[in-house]
């Protein structure tokens, strides 16, 4: 193995092989592009010249952040990559607090990965204090 971690964004085909990978299926090339470009942060793991996880941060820079895209192919897993991505996307989110110590930074967790993220002191909501994290789309529209 050669893992290397790489600030840039990947081809439409790259993240669709990822995201086919983890199960979450594939876009429309154009969509893939349109959104790849318009994110703040972009890190990608390569096994040589193989893209096998990725982790990504959208938002305004300077009060709300949100994590995306957190994946790492399945023959990779358990093996810290996960970890790795996160912590260089928390670093990354330490120099937007320079701006703003106060930016509030989201994620979804797909269901069963909460404790991935609590290891990195994300806290699941609702509880005391929060509401739910709420979604809208098609997918989730009632009938
Ligand atoms: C979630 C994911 C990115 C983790 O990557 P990874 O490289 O396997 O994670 P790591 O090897 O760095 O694991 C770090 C820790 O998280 C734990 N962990 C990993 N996946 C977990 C899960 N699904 N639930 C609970 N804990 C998990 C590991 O056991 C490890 O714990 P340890 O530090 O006590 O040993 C990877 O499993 C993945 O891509 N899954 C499919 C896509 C996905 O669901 N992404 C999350 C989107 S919200």
């Amino acid at each position: 193995m050669e893992i290397r971690l790489i600030e840039k964004i990947p081809t439409a085909d790259e993240f669709n092989m990822l995201t086919e990978a983890v199960g979450w299926g594939t876009r429309e090339e154009k969509i893939v592009e349109e959104a790849l470009r318009n994110t703040l942060y972009s890190l990608c793991v390569y096994d040589k010249d193989r893209l096998i996880g990725y982790g990504r941060i959208i938002g305004d820079k300077t009060i709300f952040l949100y994590i995306q895209d957190v994946m790492v192919i399945p023959q990779y897993q358990g093996r810290k990559i996960g970890t790795n991505i996160m912590e260089a996307v928390l670093k990354q989110v330490e120099e937007y607090m320079k701006i703003n110590p106060d930016i509030r930074l989201y994620l979804g967790a797909s269901k069963g990965m909460e404790a991935f993220y609590e290891k990195f002191g994300f806290v699941a909501r609702p509880n005391d204090e929060l509401g739910a994290g709420m979604i809208w789309g098609s997918r989730w529209k009632k009938k």
